[in-house]
């Protein structure tokens, strides 16, 4: 075995948890132009944080544009100044990001009168820019040379003149050129592109065109096939802008639904199927093969596969997404043909011949056979026989070490198929040479794989009014890929049913007899699970009116309202593991106590009654907390208490930051 190999454990268990899949980065480019031409402040949240990525967010803020980078929430503030752009003149570096280096020429071309230098890696010099520095010539826009002649790559100085006209492009070398192009049209009054010849990668423009409409400017093709935006002008900033994870990337995690243990459950959060990008064309696929997905408001649920079944496949217009099918066809019931993928000989490395080769090493029957492919540059399908026998044998003296030829799409996929338990004993059976290079898109692959080993935890946070519950809860979720379940909702939902349908907290029998005819049940938002009565959330604002915050304590107090709640609350476990979710967060006064008992970390959070009071009353809320927090303790049934063994938390002059940091220790430990 390689030094520099990675062993790969088989899942022996079911795989769970929020997949922690990053950004897509052609989404978070686009969104970072259209979010900079907008007018007003944008967040972009789900961002992905790479070479390309920072870039671009370094040459905004080079061009005078405030843009504020969390890292570690992923998010992105853009403030967008309606197309105007500050500097008139800068010194930008592209590196070898295409996006970058594309999006930022037509975006500076919108600068009335400007004087940019840009330049890129040795690698981006040498990329395709003719189409789009010929097509803003035509409009006034000059890119020149350091000695002063018409440019047709990096680096170059463009002159701008702010408008655009009516512009002609050859994108036959990239989708890109035409990309940058459409998404500066609606900034200039009259401008339309027309495409000069055929481009390469449709979805790629499908999902700018998108984009524009997502930010407020749809763009339309005219009869003679130009793009114009029918109603011009500054993009429309939105307060949130959710980039969806990479398509690709999810692949990885649609196929672990094949390998790792049954009842798999595993969650792609702001995934969509009808989403922006074209590998999402590989869910469809992979459910004809037998995957079991299933789509909620915001996110796919991949369960475990029926079966691994064969057949034809075309991969041309999702081809990133060949491999992914391509590893687990070893293990499929039937052959499996994979056509439509001869571009793919000239990517990152040979990608036919490099699979054919380490199937074939791992005793997989393939057609052609390598030798053939390394004779015949033209073949472009791969014919997959399935023999897990072989697959044992080859395996039989320990894990087959699989070259990755500095592919990171190499490496993901067979990582995926070596999750699959072989030997049915967890033994490893492959490793994977120079895993590091799936840092070219996805860093973090092989520690977000080991992660949907993780046990499922449940964690109790009990405190009194203004404790901090629920924003410790709903930070810890987003944290760490849980499910967050607010208690205290569902008393304000009960008692504001309650009170509506005319019920006094004296008329024991009337709130009895009112309680048998609702219907509890729940919606998942987001990272959250919300009440529903009669099916409908009830609105958040109707649950913390004055007259509520006044009789929730006292309505909580009877045990025809605690009984009603407490197996609607347990059920929220099950919920929770089967919608795929890492764990559940519940928060509330007697979770930790009565509730969940048994739940793995049990927190008790206080603060002084002053810090608490202060905090509701900067919330601009009236509430009695010490008052609620009286009946609250010495109710009868399920008092507020701290829970024995529970973990006591202070926050009175910690930050929610520092609590969920040390929450989230304790929530690692028992994950393990
Ligand atoms: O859910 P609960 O009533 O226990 O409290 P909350 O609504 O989460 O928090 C009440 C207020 O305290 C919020 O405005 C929080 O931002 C704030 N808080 C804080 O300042 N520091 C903490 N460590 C926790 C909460
Ligand atoms: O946000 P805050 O802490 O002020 O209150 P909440 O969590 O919305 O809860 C409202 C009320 O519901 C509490 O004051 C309790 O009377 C009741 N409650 C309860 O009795 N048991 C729970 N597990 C949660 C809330």
């Amino acid at each position: 075995m390689k030094s520099n190999s990675l062993v790969i454990q088989p899942f022996r268990s079911a795989a769970r948890g929020l997949a922690q899949v990053p950004g897509s980065k052609s989404i978070t480019n686009r969104a970072l132009i259209l979010a900079a031409l907008a007018d007003g402040e944008t967040l972009l949240t789900g961002a992905l944080f790479s070479r390309d990525t920072r870039i671009l967010i370094a040459a905004l803020q080079a061009l005078g544009f405030t843009v504020l980078a969390d890292e570690s929430a992923h998010t992105i503030k853009v403030h967008g100044l309606g197309g105007k752009i500050p500097q008139a003149s800068a010194k930008i570096h592209v590196g070898n990001a295409g996006t970058a280096a594309r999006f930022l020429t037509a975006f500076l071309a919108l600068a009335p009168q400007g004087r940019y230098e840009l330049d890129g890696d040795e690698a981006m010099r040498a990329r395709p820019m003719a189409g789009l520095l010929t097509a803003l010539r035509d409009a006034g826009c000059q890119a020149l040379k350091p000695d002063g002649s018409p440019a047709t790559h990096f680096p170059f100085t463009l002159h701008t003149t702010g408008k655009l006209g009516a512009l002609k492009v050859d994108a036959s070398a990239s989708s890109q050129l035409l990309s940058a192009l459409l998404m500066v049209l609606p900034l200039s009054n009259g401008a339309s592109v027309k495409l000069d010849g055929a481009t390469v990668s449709e979805p790629f423009v499908d999902m700018t065109v998108k984009m524009c409409a997502q930010f407020g400017r749809p763009l339309s093709k005219n009869a003679e096939g130009a793009w114009r935006c029918s109603q011009p002008g500054a993009y429309k900033a939105t307060s949130t802008y959710v980039i969806e994870p990479d398509a690709t990337a999810a692949s990885y995690f649609i196929a672990l639904g094949a390998v790792a243990g049954a009842d798999s459950r595993i969650r792609l959060r702001h995934y969509s199927a009808e989403g922006l990008q074209g590998d999402t064309a590989f869910a469809p696929v992979a459910a004809q093969c037998g995957a079991v997905l299933e789509s909620a408001p915001d996110a796919l649920l991949v369960k475990s596969w029926r079966k691994i079944g064969g057949g034809d496949f075309d991969f041309n217009a999702f081809s990133d997404t060949f491999l992914t099918l391509a590893t687990l066809a070893g293990l499929a019931d039937s052959p499996v043909k994979i056509c439509g993928i001869g571009h793919t000989r000239k990517q990152e490395t040979d990608r036919v011949l490099a699979m054919a080769t380490e199937l074939t090493r791992l005793g997989i029957r393939v057609e052609p056979t390598v030798a053939q492919l390394q004779a015949d540059d033209s073949l472009s399908s791969l014919k997959i026989y399935p023999d897990r026998e072989a697959l044992r044998q080859k395996a039989a003296h320990g894990p087959v070490s699989i070259h990755t030829y500095e592919d990171h799409r190499m490496a993901m996929s067979f990582g995926i198929l070596g999750s699959y338990d072989l030997f049915g004993d967890g033994r490893p059976w492959i490793s994977i040479e120079d895993p590091g290079c799936t840092s070219k898109t996805f860093p973090t692959f092989f520690t977000a794989l080991a992660a949907q080993k993780s046990k499922f935890v449940t964690i109790t946070i009990d405190g009194g009014a203004a404790s901090g519950k629920s924003s410790t809860s709903r930070l810890l979720a987003e944290r760490q890929g849980l499910l967050h379940v607010d208690t205290g909702l569902h008393y304000r939902s009960l008692t504001h049913a309650l009170l509506q349908a005319g019920a006094r907290v004296d008329q024991v029998s009337l709130v009895e007899s009112l309680l048998q005819k609702i219907s509890l049940g729940s919606q998942i938002i987001g990272q959250s699970s919300r009440l529903t009565l009669g099916g409908k959330i009830p609105d958040e604002a109707a649950l913390r009116t004055p007259e509520v915050n006044a009789a929730v304590s006292q309505f909580a107090a009877l045990p025809a309202v605690r009984n009603c709640l407490l197996h609607y609350q347990r059920s929220q476990v099950a919920l929770a593991q089967n919608a795929g979710f890492a764990g559940i967060v519940m928060e509330g006064r007697d979770i930790g106590s009565v509730v969940l008992p048994q739940a793995e970390v049990r927190i008790f959070l206080e603060a002084s009654p002053e810090a608490r009071t202060q905090r509701r009353a900067a919330e601009g809320q009236a509430d009695a907390v010490a008052q609620r927090d009286h009946l609250d303790s010495t109710r009868k049934m399920a008092p507020l208490i701290c829970p024995p063994g529970a973990t006591r938390i202070d926050n009175t002059t910690l930050s929610l930051n520092e609590v969920v940091q040390q929450i989230s220790a304790l929530v690692h430990t028992a994950a393990r």
